[in-house]
């Protein structure tokens, strides 16, 4: 970025006091009716403005390729990166941390000023990871594993997409990467290693009941347990603390209803089936209940 700023000013200054010496000096002069020597092709001035960027480009191209090869190396095998297993769903994102132990989704935990290598894959279509403000972007391949990788260089909740048209909710199919300190990192990992509040610590009844609705319904597809892998939805280990519910909305017993009853209406064409058909009691319970996975 320098070089290549360095070089647009000297080229930028040069033309443009080549330009302002001319429309100075052969200004027409008042009075003058007399038309310029027209002159047409010039071999020597032609040859001179084409061969000179041609060489800043070269210039330029030297560090552009290496680095742009640099930042595409595979670090999997670097013992110092923290690993990260990032798998594509139709319309949510897996994350898992091999070297931890953790399965989680939606939430994308990093520690800052460490290198993250990342080993992407998808569930089912082409997809595209991409955190437009921690770095470029990668697609998942179908049959193919890619790798990427990261190093957050400041602590926040950065915006995370599929850039990848995938399907009717391609659009909804957002994420959040938190960028945390090393210690706040170590502190989220053995909270997640830790799994949900026993039941004899929830706040309620409700989300007591809560739970066997949640085992009687939902546990075929999300897993809860935080040593089990979620392959086909969300893992909801740590579901209460996320930044948003399907990517893109609030977390409140509103939204969370609106989701078990139709998920079709906020993510169309979403693999989850509607829960309509329970009790308005045992969504309210099973809402209860989710809002205990911290
Ligand atoms: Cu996944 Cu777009």
């Amino acid at each position: 970025m320098t070089l290549s700023f360095v070089i647009m000013i000297i080229v930028l200054v040069i033309v443009f006091s080549i330009a302002f010496y001319v429309l100075a000096k052969f200004r027409a002069k008042k009075g003058d009716k007399t038309i310029p020597k027209q002159v047409e092709g010039n071999h020597k001035l032609e040859i001179i403005w084409t061969v000179i960027p041609i060489v800043l480009l070269a210039i330029i191209a030297v560090p552009t390729v290496g680095y742009t090869f640099k930042h595409d190396q595979n670090i999997s095998n670097d013992p110092d990166a923290v690993k990260v297993q990032v798998v594509a769903h139709q319309f949510w994102w897996e994350f898992n941390y091999p070297e931890l132990g953790i399965y989680s989704s939606q939430d994308l935990y990093m520690p800052v000023n460490k290198k993250i290598s990342i080993e992407l894959t998808t569930a089912d279509v082409n997809h595209s990871f991409w955190i437009p403000g921690i770095g470029g972007k990668k697609d998942t391949t179908a049959g193919q594993t890619n790798y990427m990788h990261l190093e957050p260089l400041e602590v926040g909740v950065f915006k995370g997409k599929c850039a990848e048209l995938c399907g009717p909710s391609h659009a909804l199919m957002d994420f959040k990467a938190i960028v945390v300190t090393q210690e706040d990192f170590d502190a989220w990992a053995a909270d997640m290693l830790e799994g949900a509040p026993q039941l004899d610590a929830m706040a309620s009844a409700d989300a007591q009941a809560g739970a066997e609705v949640f085992k009687n319904n939902c546990i075929t597809c999300h897993a809860v347990d935080p040593g089990t892998r979620s392959i086909v939805a969300p893992h909801l280990n740590g579901f209460a603390d996320r930044e948003l519910l399907a990517g893109y909305l609030e977390i409140n017993e509103e939204n969370i209803q609106q989701w078990i009853k139709d998920p079709q209406s906020l993510k169309p064409a979403a693999t989850m089936p509607g829960f309509g058909h329970l009790t308005e009691d045992e969504i309210n319970q099973l809402t209860q209940y989710l809002l205990e996975l911290k």
